[in-house]
């Protein structure tokens, strides 16, 4: 069966070819080609929806028929079309979900609308078969989820952020440091020079019992710090300040897994999402794992930002469970929390 699948919940514009048979779990990318739009929103310091959607409108057409052209398909071999459909930047969504519509009623194929944060938990299927069930982890730019799935298709969300993603708490840091925006990846690099105790910073779990995270208070407490330190003619190290931000979130995302893990009895975690590139936290899970018998399964670094292929895997097994979508499919800024009957 051929893919042909499209993500443009945000800032980037991604489209994917991928072939995988019915009722077996191998995949073959065929092509995943990406129009990333980050240059455009560098220099207002985050994503400016309206500009997103305009960008999304320019690339969308010709990137399809780039990722057709590198996987040597014509669109009449493509089987089923695939496209995120929340949740996501309304305008920018509506591009993806509506190029889609057009591709599929002209070349009379079926459509499935995709959750993206299935998608993201999905780039783990990509890499091969995962024991169920399974907790995932998805840490962005815009979501922060813990997530209980049954199967490939079931899914609880049981924590969130309740304000910041955890990504979106990096690029608003970073950008107060003079950093360009998405700042996450140079984040990481300045922590790996840091002390990760230089400041001791609050937690980022709630407290309540929850499974839920608040990123919020952190992120005025840093900001405050840096602000404190400029009126004062005070220098602040910023290998300091990103290293112990990230071990404030590593040691909370890890406590809060930890539970969620051994209150259900389940012993394999998916993590994914743009956030999963970080050395740090792939480094910590992956220690985590090891010491309590949990198998892990992180996406390659390719894969763990927005890309079109995530959304191929988890429309296949949502088509093979007997999900489709019509000329109805619309784009939905939030999402549910049950995916059950999704
Ligand atoms: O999944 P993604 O590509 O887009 C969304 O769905 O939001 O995630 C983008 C986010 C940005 O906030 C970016 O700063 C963050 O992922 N990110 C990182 C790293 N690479 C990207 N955060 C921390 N460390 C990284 N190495
Ligand atoms: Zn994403």
């Amino acid at each position: 069966m051929l893919y042909l699948s499209i993500e443009s919940s945000c800032d980037e514009t991604a489209v994917a070819v991928v072939e995988s048979p019915d009722g077996c779990d191998e995949f073959k990318i065929l092509s995943n080609v990406i129009a990333s739009q980050v240059d455009v929103h560098a220099k207002f310091g985050g994503v400016v929806p309206e500009i997103a959607s305009r960008a999304h409108i320019e690339a969308i057409s010709s990137l399809t028929y780039k990722a057709l052209s590198d996987a040597s398909v014509t669109p009449e071999q493509i089987d089923r079309v695939a496209v995120t459909t929340e949740p996501g930047l309304i305008g920018a969504l509506l591009v993806g979900v509506n190029f889609a519509k057009g591709f599929a009623f002209s070349y009379n194929k079926p459509l499935l609308g995709v959750n993206h944060i299935k998608g993201h938990v999905a780039a783990n299927y990509l890499c091969g078969k995962v024991d169920t069930p399974f907790v995932a982890f998805v840490a962005s730019g815009g979501h922060t989820s813990i997530i209980k799935a049954s199967s490939y298709t079931d899914f609880e969300t049981v924590g969130r952020t309740l304000d910041d993603a955890v990504g979106e708490a990096f690029d608003k840091i970073g950008r107060r440091m003079g950093l360009s925006y998405p700042c996450g990846a140079e984040m990481d690099k300045l922590a790996a020079n840091g002390d990760p105790k230089a400041f001791k910073l609050p937690a980022v779990h709630m407290k309540d019992g929850s499974y839920n995270f608040s990123l919020s208070g952190l992120k005025t407490y840093i900001i405050n710090l840096l602000n404190t330190a400029e009126m004062k003619g005070e220098q602040i190290n910023r290998e300091d300040v990103c290293a112990s931000l990230t071990k404030v979130i590593c040691d909370s995302v890890i406590y809060q897994i930890d539970r969620v893990l051994k209150e259900n009895g389940i012993k394999t975690l998916l993590a994914a999402g743009g956030v999963l590139a970080n050395s740090h936290l792939r480094a910590a899970l992956t220690e985590y794992c090891g010491k309590h018998g949990v198998t892990l399964r992180m996406p390659p670094l390719s894969l763990c930002g927005d890309n079109g292929a995530m959304i191929a895997a988890a429309a296949k097994y949502e088509y093979e469970a007997g999900a489709c979508s019509d000329m109805s499919l619309d784009g939905k800024p939030s999402s549910k929390d049950d995916w059950k009957s999704y």
